[in-house]
């Protein structure tokens, strides 16, 4: 009994700790592709991967000859289009990144990326994608509005152009981050001083209620595709641009369950299997039954 209470107690703090994380924006969901297109998407995916992040990120828990064959890509292709380093087709698909050199480069080493769509999720990584913006006070004068602070720098610059914050959403972070500080000096004079708890507890209710309006406003904006505007125009539109990253983690989910599609496919097959002989075992158990009184 006691392990249960531990188990269940161990979720709601990990749930807890989830949701303190806070608002990420954007949060726009993908467009869910099937069949052949998903496979088209998925070898576009590749090219933008190969081409802009294998440098830094392996995933080398996939080999080439095992994507080339789930993703119909003659392997000549493959070979003289697709792998940049002297690689052969039966490798797994590393690089040569000097993990300690990358930690003092960027301030963290670039993960391997073979599972990173099941330890985040593909919304999560196609929204990253999209979330980098300028921002004077990082190191490479950009930052991330789903991964604050990262030490990956906007590798896709040139494809994407650069964005800024629009005016509304910085003034709406700003209302949060004075509010957030209002709060947080009303709860300390509260701890100090508790006699005077029904004035700092309104000041500490209003705090939330201005976060919480603000925090609707940018979820709005965020969905009205008003969160960002573009200062620097890029190779390809944003519309463009969001279905390149969509290829591009439509690519990565293949690689995080290569098994995927088929487990589908056989999945249901299965399921099939199990409703026909749920009707054959129980005709036969009529049968049987009938003359027993
Ligand atoms: C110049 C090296 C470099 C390139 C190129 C690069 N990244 Fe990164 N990336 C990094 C670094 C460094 C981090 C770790 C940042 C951190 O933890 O602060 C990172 C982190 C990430 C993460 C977050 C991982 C996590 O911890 O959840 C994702 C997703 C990601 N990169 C995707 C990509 C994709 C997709 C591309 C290609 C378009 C790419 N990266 C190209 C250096 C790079």
């Amino acid at each position: 009994m006691k392990k249960i209470i531990f188990i269940i107690a161990a979720c709601l703090s990990l749930s807890l700790q989830a949701a303190e994380e806070g608002l990420t924006l954007p949060n726009d969901a993908m467009t869910k592709l099937n069949g052949e297109a998903l496979i088209i998407s998925q070898q576009r995916g590749m090219q933008v991967y190969m081409n802009n992040c294998m440098g830094c990120h392996a995933l080398a828990f996939q080999r080439y000859n095992r994507t080339a064959e789930d993703l119909k890509i003659p392997e000549e292709v493959m070979l003289k289009n697709l792998i940049f380093s002297d690689g052969k087709i039966g490798d797994q698909m590393t690089n040569n990144m000097p993990v300690a050199k990358a930690k003092n480069w960027f301030g963290a080493a670039p993960p391997d990326l073979s599972v990173i769509t099941r330890s985040r999720k593909p919304q999560w990584v196609y929204n990253y994608m999209r979330g980098f913006y300028a921002d004077e006070e990082r190191p490479y004068g950009v930052n991330n509005s789903v991964f604050a602070d990262v030490g990956m720098p906007h590798v896709l610059e040139e494809m994407q152009g650069l964005q800024g914050k629009t005016d509304k959403v910085k003034s709406l972070e700003n209302e949060i981050k004075y509010a957030k500080e209002d709060k947080a000096i009303a709860n300390k004079q509260l701890k100090e001083n508790p006699e005077n708890s029904a004035e700092l507890n309104k000041k500490i209710h209003d705090a939330d209620k201005i976060i919480h309006n603000a925090e609707a406003q940018l979820t709005e904006l965020a969905a009205n595709g008003e969160y960002f505007t573009l200062i620097k125009e890029g190779q390809l539109s944003p519309e463009e641009f969001d279905k390149a990253m969509m290829d591009l983690v439509n690519f990565l989910d293949y690689i995080g369950e290569p098994i995927k599609l088929e487990r589908q496919r056989l999945g249901l097959w299965v399921l099939l299997f199990i409703a026909l002989f749920g009707i054959v075992a129980y005709m036969m158990k009529k049968e049987f039954w009938k003359d027993v009184h």
